[in-house]
């Protein structure tokens, strides 16, 4: 039998994080590539308990088929939650997804058609660009400063062709970096005025390491914004629970486009992850997870600045599981990590996370897993190898 890949399939690759991924389940690497969170984040005997009462209680529901738009009780559980935030949203407007990335994928179905364009930031989440790829669109990179997107560089007519701007405001993932109040509101503007929908993707913004939150674009503006959340930061990824809200116009496709996908999240899951946040849960636990993700954050800072050359720049993260570094231009990082897997430690070359003209001298490091000693030790070895293998000076 000779099979015949369709044309969309042919074009996807593989993830090159999650190919990594193997390699750095070898206890012998030290890796700060994965973007997992930590295991010690993990409320095991409040899951336990919320499954048990869920089982006792509920479990010929939890165990059928269930609702394509999610568990009622958790979408109102949902609203409730966003609507501290802002205007008040409504539990008809929440869809459970199977994470978030079902999320993105969903919305590239509904959203995009071979060709149209997708404005993404410069570099974003390697998991959007795999999800929205299969649509088939144009990618139109948005350049980024400190600040977040800067959409004003692009021509008039790259705004009206839009279909779409994905970001992700809060300590994005690769970059780290929280987008500033002022950004928000002007990417919002502009948006409006050339009338694309902002698919803003938040699954760490509960993360910040202060517990100071900047508003959402989306509490902004609702009729504007779809909106991504996800369960998997802040209680377990292994349930694979997360969420959009998205305007009355665009759900019923949404919907439609889950039905064919998956019919629904697992109805086990969704009740039990309700069962774990009623009851205010989750305002005691994710204050322990800021404190631990800030307490990794610190240690991994003061372990580059004691053993990275002082030409590698990076920003501290104010929150979030993630340090961009950046090697002076001509650098590449992907030989680079060849070097550092023989000397076991293992980062993420940066590359991968641009949709276009990847910029070769960037790496990502995530600190949420490895234990004190391993961060130094890590750190001691790329420091090394930096040494050895880049050059301290600019080169184009
Ligand atoms: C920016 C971003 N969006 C979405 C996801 C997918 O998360 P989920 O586990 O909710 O599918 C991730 C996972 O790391 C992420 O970093």
């Amino acid at each position: 039998m000779t099979w015949t890949i369709s044309e969309r399939a042919q074009k996807l690759t593989s993830s090159a994080i999650r190919d990594l991924l193997k390699v750095t389940e070898r206890p012998e690497v030290i890796s700060f590539a994965g973007g997992i969170p930590t295991p010690r984040s993990f409320p095991v005997d409040h899951m336990r308990a919320a499954c048990d009462r869920v089982l006792s209680q509920d479990a010929h529901a939890a165990l059928q088929y269930g609702p394509t738009e999610g568990y009622t009780p958790l979408r109102v559980w949902i609203a409730d939650a966003l609507s501290k935030h802002g205007t008040r949203i409504d539990p008809e407007r929440v869809l459970i997804t199977t994470g978030s990335q079902q999320g993105l994928d969903l919305l590239g179905k509904v959203l995009l058609d071979k060709g149209s364009s997708a404005l993404v930031e410069t570099p974003t989440y390697l998991g959007a660009l795999q999800a929205l790829k299969l649509s088939e669109p144009h990618f139109q990179p948005v350049p980024c400063d400190e600040e977040g997107p800067v959409l004003e560089g692009l021509a008039p007519l790259q705004l009206t062709a839009a279909r779409m701007l994905y970001c992700i405001p809060n300590f994005q993932n690769p970059t780290g970096r929280r987008m500033t109040f002022a950004r928000r509101c002007a990417l919002l503007a502009l948006a409006k005025a050339a009338n694309f929908p902002i698919i803003e993707d938040d699954p760490y913004g509960a993360l910040s390491y202060a517990g100071d939150e900047v508003p959402s674009i989306f509490s902004q503006d609702p009729e504007a914004v779809v909106y991504l959340g996800s369960f998997s930061k802040v209680l377990a990824p292994g349930l694979r629970v997360g969420y959009l809200v998205a305007p009355k116009a665009l759900f019923p496709k949404l919907v439609q486009a889950k039905q064919a996908a998956d019919l629904h999240t697992p109805s086990l899951n969704q009740r039990v992850i309700f069962e774990a946040v009623q009851g205010g849960f989750l305002d005691q636990h994710i204050p322990r997870i800021r404190a631990l993700y800030a307490e990794q954050c610190r240690v991994m800072v003061d372990a580059l600045q004691r053993e990275l050359p002082e030409w590698v720049q990076y920003d501290t993260p104010e929150g979030g599981m993630f340090i961009w570094l950046r090697l002076p231009a001509g650098n590449d990082a992907t030989p680079l990590l060849a070097h550092a897997l023989q000397a076991n430690v293992a980062f993420v070359p940066g590359a991968t996370f641009f949709a276009e003209q990847p910029q070769t001298n960037t790496l990502r490091l995530s600190f949420s897993t490895p234990t004190p000693e391993r961060m130094y030790e890590g750190a001691r070895r790329l420091g090394g190898l930096i040494r050895q293998h880049c050059h301290p000076d600019e080169r184009v």
